[in-house]
Order: C-alpha cells, then sequence, then structure tokens
C-alpha cells in the first residue's frame, strides 16, 4: 500500500468515539448532538423537484467539465454574490463542477503539488509545504500528506483574530510554498478573512509563486445581513488580476441550500489552473451526475431560500450566546455556524463529562487542530502548543428549540461546578 496512507491521522469523530466509549449519559434526557458540522434545516422543496423530475437523465456518462448551464449558474452567482463585474467569471474556463468541496480540496492538491520543485529550479531545498489554518478542516492535511508535502500550520487564536498570522511565516517557508489553504467562514472559529487581508496574501502568492486554495464554503452563513463574507476572487478584482491568476475557491451548497447529502459543489479561477486540474478529474473519474447538476442550477439560480437559511441561523446565535455568555468565554463569532468558546481547561474532559451528564455532544477543540505549529509536526508534538486545546466546538445546527435547550443544559453543567 502507498506509505503515505501511515501518514494520516485519525478522523476528530473516530477519536470523540472512543473518547465517549463506555459512558452512559442519562437515560431520561434526550441526546443532542452537536459536534458534526452537517445541515439540519429542511431542503429547499424546489431543489428536491428539479432532482426527481431529472431521474430520466441518469441514462448516460456526464461530462466532467459539467454541463455549460451549470457552469453559467455557478458564474452569475459569484459576479452576484461577490459584486464581480459582469461577465468576468468565465463559465467555460472558469468553473468546474465538484462533488461536495471535500473531495475537491483533497483532489485539488494532488494535481498542485509539484515534488521536483522543492528542490529544484533554483530553490530552497525540501519537500513543498502546504500552508494551513491550524485548527483546521483536517482534509487539507490529508491532502498534503498524500500529494508528498508537508503540512504547515497557521495557528489562530484570540490573538491573531483568528486569522492565519501569515507576517509570522519565514521567508524560507514562503520559498517551499506551493498551497496556502484559506477558510473564510472559518470552520470552526467562524472568523471572517477582510479584503485586505486576502489582497495581501495574494501579493504573497504572487512574490512566492504559490497557489492561493480559499475554502468559502460557508461563505452564505453569517450574522451580519449587512456585512456579507468578501470572497477572494473579489480580491483578485480589486487588485486587477483579471484571470484570478494563482487562485481556485471552494464554493458548495452543503450548507447554502442545507443538502449536504447532495454533493453539489464547484471549483472557480484561474483557468491555467483549473485547466490542468480537470485533466487530473477526467482521470479521477469525478464527474457530478446530471440530475444533481439540474437541481444544482436550481439552487445556485435562487437566493432567497439561502438568505431563510441562513436567518435561521442567526436565530439561533440570538437566542443561544444570551444563554451563554453569562457562564462561559464564548464569542460572537462573524459566520458559519459553529461556537468556539474557551472551556477553561482540558476540553476532552468537557466532553466527556458533557455527555455523561446531559447528553450533549460536542467537540474537542484539540482535535481540530495539531501542537507544535509551524512543524508540520502531528498529534502530540507540542501539545501546549495545540491552538484548539481548552475549546469546544459546538455545532448550532440542531433545529432551535434544541439549541436553546443545549444552552440551557450546557449553563447548568457550569453551574454544577463540574
Ligand atoms: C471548512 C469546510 N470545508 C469543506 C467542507 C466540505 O463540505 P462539502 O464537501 O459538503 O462541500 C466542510 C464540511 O463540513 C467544511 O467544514
Amino acid at each position: 500500500m502507498n506509505p503515505r496512507l501511515e501518514k494520516l491521522h485519525a478522523y476528530p469523530f473516530e477519536r470523540l468515539a472512543r473518547l465517549k466509549a463506555g459512558v452512559v449519559p442519562p437515560a431520561g434526557l434526550a441526546h443532542i448532538a452537536m459536534s458534526i458540522g452537517e445541515p439540519q434545516h429542511e431542503a429547499p422543496a424546489f431543489v428536491l423537484e428539479t432532482l426527481r423530475g431529472a431521474l430520466d437523465k441518469l441514462g448516460s456518462y456526464p461530462a466532467t467539465a459539467g454541463l455549460p448551464e451549470f457552469r453559467e449558474a455557478c458564474a452569475r452567482w459569484l459576479e452576484r454574490r461577490f459584486g464581480l463585474p459582469a461577465g468576468r467569471v468565465e463559465a467555460d474556463t472558469m468553473v468546474l463542477p465538484v462533488n461536495g468541496t471535500r473531495e475537491a480540496l483533497f483532489a485539488f492538491v494532488q494535481a498542485v503539488i509539484d515534488e521536483r520543485r522543492g528542490d529544484g529550479a533554483g530553490r530552497s531545498g525540501g519537500v513543498p509545504l502546504v500552508l494551513m489554518p491550524n485548527p483546521f478542516y483536517q482534509i487539507y492535511e490529508g491532502a498534503a500528506l498524500l500529494a508528498g508535502a508537508e503540512p504547515y500550520m497557521l495557528n489562530m487564536t484570540a490573538a491573531t483574530g483568528y486569522a492565519p498570522d501569515l507576517e509570522a511565516v519565514p521567508e524560507a517557508v514562503w520559498r517551499r510554498c506551493q498551497v496556502l489553504f484559506l477558510c473564510s467562514p472559518g470552520n470552526p472559529t467562524g472568523a471572517v478573512l477582510s479584503l485586505e487581508y486576502l489582497r495581501h496574501a495574494l501579493e504573497l502568492a504572487e512574490r512566492y509563486d504559490f497557489v492561493i486554495a480559499a475554502d468559502e464554503c460557508y461563505t452564505e452563513i453569517f450574522l451580519d445581513e449587512s456585512a456579507p463574507p468578501p470572497g477572494l476572487l473579489q480580491a483578485c478584482v480589486a487588485a486587477g488580476h483579471d484571470r484570478f491568476q494563482r487562485c481556485v475557491v471552494f464554493h458548495s451548497l452543503s450548507k447554502r441550500s442545507s443538502v449536504p447529502g447532495l454533493r453539489s459543489g464547484f471549483v472557480a479561477g484561474d483557468p491555467e489552473i483549473l485547466k490542468p486540474f480537470l485533466l487530473y478529474r477526467t482521470y479521477h473519474g469525478s464527474a457530478m451526475a446530471v440530475p444533481t447538476q439540474l437541481a444544482s442550477i436550481a439552487a445556485w439560480e435562487e437566493d432567497s431560500h439561502a438568505v431563510a437559511n441562513r436567518r435561521l441561523y442567526q436565530e439561533k446565535f440570538a437566542r443561544v450566546l444570551p444563554i451563554l455568555s453569562p457562564v462561559m468565554n464564548v464569542e460572537k463569532p462573524a459566520g458559519a455556524f459553529y461556537l468556539w468558546p474557551d472551556v477553561g481547561g482540558d476540553d476532552e474532559r468537557f466532553t466527556r463529562e458533557l455527555f455523561a451528564r446531559k447528553n450533549i455532544t460536542v467537540l474537542p477543540g484539540s482535535y481540530l487542530a495539531r501542537g507544535g505549529a509551524g512543524t508540520g509536526a502531528g498529534v502530540g508534538a507540542g501539545a501546549g502548543d495545540n491552538p484548539g486545546a481548552g475549546r469546544v466546538r459546538i455545532s448550532l445546527v440542531p433545529p432551535v428549540a434544541q439549541c436553546v435547550e443545549a444552552a440551557e443544559r450546557i449553563r447548568d453543567f457550569l453551574r454544577e461546578n463540574y
């Protein structure tokens, strides 16, 4: 087997299952699951109807590049959502369908990493680096490891405003960087990267010749209706990068339209990168089924359901935060649907005890991050440095009433001095 597989870390949910094993929660309290970021709002009826009505299209192989209408719908949505000049996103060359951003984030790194470049072409030696936020979405790390690159963690803490501190990255690291992952709004912090921040990242990408992979799958989930999170393509336009040079953004219907099971997303950006990525995907065999594409077109062309979906999350934050704020150190995020509180101590113990006493499952923050920032080292290395340690991730995905009940149980749990 590929020896790189051995480098992969256990997925956070495997570790969570081990942590909870043998613990018996109180039978009188219904379980509330807040560990997984799986949207649970009702899927829009018109998307499901379109999907049902298109099932007769399963009789032929779909093209990897997707239907022109699919790419067109995505291009126009990008322009609408991010205020890009009309026609700036070329549907034919700048958009590709992906079966959810998860597979795309993984596949993208496989296609981009050039192992020859680390010690060749006059660059400083060493394996290629993939820079990523820490805490992070674990796919970034696995993608880097399987591509033969080394993950390089950029710690995000309250002190950095939960943004990766690009200034702290040594020049020698930038020289070996081939991909920089950004995630805005961030999972698990909910932090949004500003347009200025994105423009600075663009300058660095130009200076050191690396690709920025911007995971924007939470871009439609934000708390202040008057301040939608900016996107990387917007920063490109502001910087005069007409062809989105060195930039690829990842978008998904999973969170926007609450259809995580549809497995529908797209990538968009630099056509010089997307062309070879399409070649890779053709071999990879990752074409999107035509009924999925048709349902997705309906979803990308319609915005009001996404607004209604977001309002539900806004309501949850508005109801839950006043209950939790008096008893724990928790901040209102700018986007996404997570709380990332400081639990004032051991996050595994907090998680296990909360389950044992209140039948609520959350995720220990240390499972979403690595210790030993900047070293590419794995779990356990310098656990004291793990920027997720002492925090938990609470997903506000259950219905409003359940989120409120969970907040009340957590408040009582903390008052009982667990
Ligand atoms: C930060 C982030 N990126 C990507 C994904 C993958 O989403 P999907 O594959 O459903 O588009 C998730 C899912 O939870 C996520 O949290």
